[in-house]
């Protein structure tokens, strides 16, 4: 029977934007939150950005998920006897999920609930409507809220279903090491014992494949990192002039992370939220990172979270891995 509790959408409280933009700004190296990125037109270009010729972790991972989604359901099988609840932290669009769902439904896994977890509101919404009409059995229940917050997620206990998280697109990458750590730890706390994580992981590679994927040459990467700036305007009043900051990304080998700028082209004002906010000729606002690990360094790094590291599938060129863990408690 289709789940009459879909449309509601569970929401938690979030900072007010412009607040959370000046804490940022007033720095002396000046940052913006990631995931002020992700409001409805951000998450638009992302998913062009998905499917750029450069950007090669989308198509990577999408095909680890269809050509392994079979040893990934005969693995998470005997778990599963009770079916399976899927959550996913961070989820502009349930393409990767949809692959996912199909993949564990026909390995014996039966998707009985999917809980999209986004601070975009709209996607979720979008996600909702679109699995009416495809996965009409499946109960979808999203939630608006930052992943990087304590959640309670909208399904009771589960008795005898598998709990399995799912956090694709290297999302993960974008946290500091510490920030990931510390997310892994909750989500082992959110989503319980005898839980299962899929994550995938963006690899270590030469910088010469990896800053085309972050600096594409349409620009639609430039154009997604300056949503940033729009969102604030649109959003916050801001008056920041667009065509003044200039998107780079580089490799920053020590860190292992490609870092997303927007570069100040003049010495300039912008006014947000009642303040002024000065920048100097060249002056960079640090708007993301993106971490590159090694399969070792990514499941230590989980292994240190309160993980227990199992399978991991990559792919035949060594670009991105997909880790299954298993939650500290169980067997
Ligand atoms: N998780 C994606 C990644 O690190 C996010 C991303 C892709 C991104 N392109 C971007 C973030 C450009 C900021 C700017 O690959």
């Amino acid at each position: 029977m289709p789940d009459g509790s879909s449309t509601l959408l569970q929401r938690q409280p979030q900072t007010g934007i412009a607040e959370e933009a000046l804490t940022g700004l007033r720095q002396e190296h000046k940052v913006l939150p990631a995931k002020l990125f992700y409001d409805a037109e951000g998450c638009r270009l992302f998913e062009q950005i998905t499917g750029l010729p450069e950007y090669y972790p989308t198509r990577t991972e999408r095909a680890l998920l269809e050509h392994r989604g079979a040893a990934i359901a005969a693995v998470l099988r005997p778990l599963a006897e009770g079916g399976t609840e899927l959550v996913e932290y961070g989820a502009c669009t349930e393409a990767k999920a949809a692959i996912l769902l199909r993949a564990l439904a026909a390995g014996g896994c039966d998707p009985a609930v999917y809980v999209p977890i986004d601070v975009a509101e709209s996607a979720l919404e979008a996600i909702v409507a679109r699995l009416r009409e495809s996965h009409p059995r499946l109960a979808v229940r999203p939630v608006v809220a930052d992943f990087m917050s304590a959640l309670t997620l909208p399904i009771p206990e589960s008795r005898g279903r598998l709990r399995l998280g799912f956090f694709p697109g290297s999302t993960i990458g974008n946290l500091e090491p510490a920030s990931a750590q510390a997310f892994l730890r909750h989500a082992a706390a959110t989503l319980g014992p005898g839980a299962r994580f899929l994550v995938g992981v963006d690899l270590r590679k030469d910088p010469a494949i990896l800053v085309p994927a972050y600096d594409d040459a349409e620009g639609v990467t430039a154009a997604f990192n300056r949503n940033i700036l729009a969102r604030l305007n649109r959003e916050a009043g801001a008056d920041f002039d667009l065509p003044g900051f200039v998107h780079r990304a580089v490799w920053n080998d020590a860190e292992s992370r490609i870092e997303m700028h927007l570069v100040s082209r003049r010495a300039q004002l912008v006014r947000l939220g009642g303040e002024t906010i000065r920048f100097a000729d060249g002056e960079t606002i640090h708007t993301e990172n993106s971490y590159k690990h090694t399969v070792d360094g990514f499941r230590a790094l989980a292994a240190a979270a309160g993980w227990r590291p199992s399978e991991v599938w990559t792919d035949a060129a060594g670009l991105f891995s997909l880790h299954l863990l298993a939650a500290g408690e169980s067997p």
